[in-house]
């Protein structure tokens, strides 16, 4: 899929492909100093996750061990409760392990900082995470994120694992969606 397959949803494309492949070799040199004699254990949140996951994984030069979790957050709702569920549940025991969560974004916050504190929990080792993308400015707690590929604008963005509804988490960049797909003006 690419941008000739939107018709006129596109509204810009806010981060290339090009750019995307380069910052995520930059981080998997980072991570790879960082972990250098140890194993990772990299737990993806699915569904957004599997496009940085599978590319970041595969840059990296440190062993790896590869996990999911299936997450989702309720109450009044909205996504941005704070209230997390886990509708799946990592397969592995990650008692000191070095667990690195990959995910596509960090917008209000809310999941990854729960997340993060659940594992914490479980007796790994260190529990760091790694994002795509931050949106700064929309952070409703602080997460302490130590690999994040951009900091972008509170845009409504899909593309590289991100959806709206379900559609354009193929695309191989992360875009801006006209305003006329989500109902509004303009
Ligand atoms: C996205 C993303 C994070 C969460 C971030 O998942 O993958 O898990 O939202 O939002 P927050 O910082 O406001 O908590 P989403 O719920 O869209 O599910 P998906 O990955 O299946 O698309």
């Amino acid at each position: 899929m690419d941008s000739s397959d939107m018709g006129n949803d596109l509204k810009s494309i806010l981060v290339t492909e090009e750019q995307i492949q380069e910052r995520l070799t930059e981080m998997a040199a980072q991570i790879d100093a960082d972990y250098a004699g140890r194993e990772i254990l990299l737990v993806g949140v699915l569904r957004g996750a599997i496009m940085v996951m599978a590319d970041l994984s595969r840059k990296l030069h440190t062993p790896v061990q590869m996990d999911w979790m299936a997450v989702s957050s309720y109450g009044s709702g909205t996504k941005s409760s704070g209230v997390v569920r886990i509708l799946k549940d990592l397969d592995s025991d990650i008692t000191g392990k070095h667990v690195l969560i990959v995910e596509d974004i960090i917008d209000s916050g809310l999941t990854l900082s729960w997340l993060q504190a659940n594992l914490r929990t479980r007796g790994a080792a260190t529990v760091e995470i790694a994002t795509m993308v931050r949106k700064p400015e929309a952070a409703k707690v602080e997460v302490d994120a130590k690999y994040v590929g951009f900091d972008i604008p509170t845009e409504f963005v899909v593309g590289y694992g991100l959806d709206y509804a379900e559609k354009y988490r193929t695309l191989p960049f992360i875009g801006t969606l006209a305003p006329h797909v989500y109902g509004a003006e303009g």
